[in-house]
């Protein structure tokens, strides 16, 4: 039986069905089926399209294949420089300063040659006076206000650039499809036929794709399996500092961080992250205490906040910013019963300093350092660093390259360290007095005496 022409298709998840439906049954999204119609592709192989096989002995790896962009905390979560012919998606909440950072990127590749900049979005105007903002001038950046797929290709069969942007994905159609611009069968098709045009060409491509309201790339994990690396950039519009993080890389490692800060002139980069975070540090306030965390390879530190008060309801508030809720509340569990503090009547606020997340079990003894400080009314010594993951018995377990970390807090000049005692073992920084820690009880001892 010949399949339908037309479909309906999830635009959360990119899965079909025959007819509409009021839920997906992959995804779980309500009222997300849009009917389109199936693209009839030319099915016959071409010969001189199919490709040689090639013993992998002889595949030659050159290790120059990499460009710098000039900025080497974008470099770092591309995982060393731009790959050519690599594909890049970069996801972000609106006025983020996504168009921002791919114009100052632009401006490092020109050393390549032309470099084209396709904006769906904003006219040459718009782009000119951001230019003009971040001090770029240049023959060499070619702006391209256009939406259709196939012209955007044509010209870039034309001018022969050394670099794309698309600005954004979601913009950007192809005339042989029906449905609208955004679709998932849009964004698939487009972001697809940008990709063989880029690895053809040995291209690299850089997309922007917008974040829906949950914070996925909109049309997500479509578009996540096509290209070879994702980055997010995240951040409180309001915060100072913005944070570029690897999700995804086929290049380089993931998890990676690039930190930047939103200035007058376009986005500065932050060379030294752990001095930012802990700039405005306060000194002798209960519930505050400073924990080393790893984000990708870069060691950072950063102050994690709790505030205990009594609570005026029946049912106590928990609040966790920049930490996992069920992750706080475990921690609280483990204070309540093993040390006997009681936790049962208290609104609890935990919170990461400078609108990082982080998502590593290491800076469990740091949440459990402050809310007892908070709890307790008594400050934590200056210059203190504290880190381990916990577990339910209370025990303070070993995390992985617990010497960066300490280097990294020794740089920072901090002085003392209470951390999980099988990391202690063999460890000595000069300046840092190590203390290794069987379980949280001993932990508090030190820190409270
Ligand atoms: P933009 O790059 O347009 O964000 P996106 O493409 O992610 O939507 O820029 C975002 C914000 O940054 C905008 O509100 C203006 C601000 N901005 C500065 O503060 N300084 C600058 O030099 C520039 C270019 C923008
Ligand atoms: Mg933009």
């Amino acid at each position: 039986m010949p399949l339908p022409k037309i479909l309906y298709q999830c635009q959360s998840c990119g899965f079909t069905s025959p007819k509409w439906l009021g839920k997906c049954p992959d995804c779980g999204a309500w009222n997300s089926f849009v009917e389109e119609v199936r693209a009839l592709r030319d099915t016959k192989l071409r010969k001189q399209e199919t490709a040689e096989p090639v013993a992998l002995s002889e595949i030659s790896h050159s290790t120059g294949s990499r460009h710098s962009t000039e900025i080497s905390e974008f470099d770092r979560t591309l995982g060393g420089g731009v790959v050519l012919g690599s594909v890049v998606l970069i996801g972000g909440d609106p006025g983020i300063g996504k168009s921002t950072l791919l114009l100052q990127a632009l401006k490092g590749l020109i050393k390549l040659g032309k470099v084209l900049y396709v904006s769906g979005e904003e006219s040459p105007e718009q782009i000119k006076i951001r230019a003009d903002r971040l001090k770029i001038q240049s023959r060499d950046i070619i702006l391209l206000p256009e939406t259709s797929l196939e012209g955007i290709i044509s010209v870039a069969q034309e001018i022969n650039p050394k670099a794309i942007v698309i600005d954004s994905i979601q913009t950007i159609f192809s005339l042989e499809l029906s449905s609208s611009p955004g679709s998932v069968s849009q964004i698939r098709e487009c972001a697809t036929k940008l990709m063989f045009f880029a690895k053809k060409y040995g291209i690299p491509l850089f997309l922007i794709g917008h974040v829906t309201k949950e914070g996925a790339i909109a049309g997500p994990r479509v578009l996540e399996h096509i290209v070879d690396t994702v980055l997010y950039f995240e951040g409180d519009k309001g915060a100072l500092f913005r944070i570029l993080r690897t999700v995804k890389n086929r290049f380089g490692p993931t998890n990676e961080i690039g930190v930047f800060e939103m200035t007058e002139a376009g986005l500065k980069e932050v060379d030294n992250p752990s001095q930012l975070f802990l700039s405005e540090m306060p000194v002798k306030a209960p519930g505050s205490v400073v924990s080393a965390c790893l984000e990708g390879t870069r060691p950072l530190l950063v102050e994690i906040q709790a505030l205990v008060s009594t609570s005026s309801f029946g049912v106590p508030r928990r609040t966790a910013l920049g930490v996992d809720y069920n992750r706080v509340n475990l921690l609280i569990a483990v204070l309540d019963k093993r040390i006997g503090m009681h936790l049962g009547n208290m609104d609890i606020f935990v919170n990461v300093v400078g609108g990082l997340k982080i998502d590593e079990p290491a800076i469990d003894m740091a949440i459990i350092a402050a809310v007892a400080s908070s709890f307790k009314n008594a400050p934590i010594e200056a210059g203190t660093f504290v880190f381990g993951e916990i577990g339910l018995s209370g025990e303070l377990r070993a995390i992985s390259q617990a010497e960066i970390r300490i280097k990294e807090a020794a740089k920072l000049g901090l002085k003392r360290g209470i951390i999980p005692s099988n990391n202690a073992k063999n460890l000595k920084e000069p300046g840092v007095e190590v203390i290794g820690v069987k379980n949280v009880e001993e932990a508090l001892e030190i820190l409270f005496f």
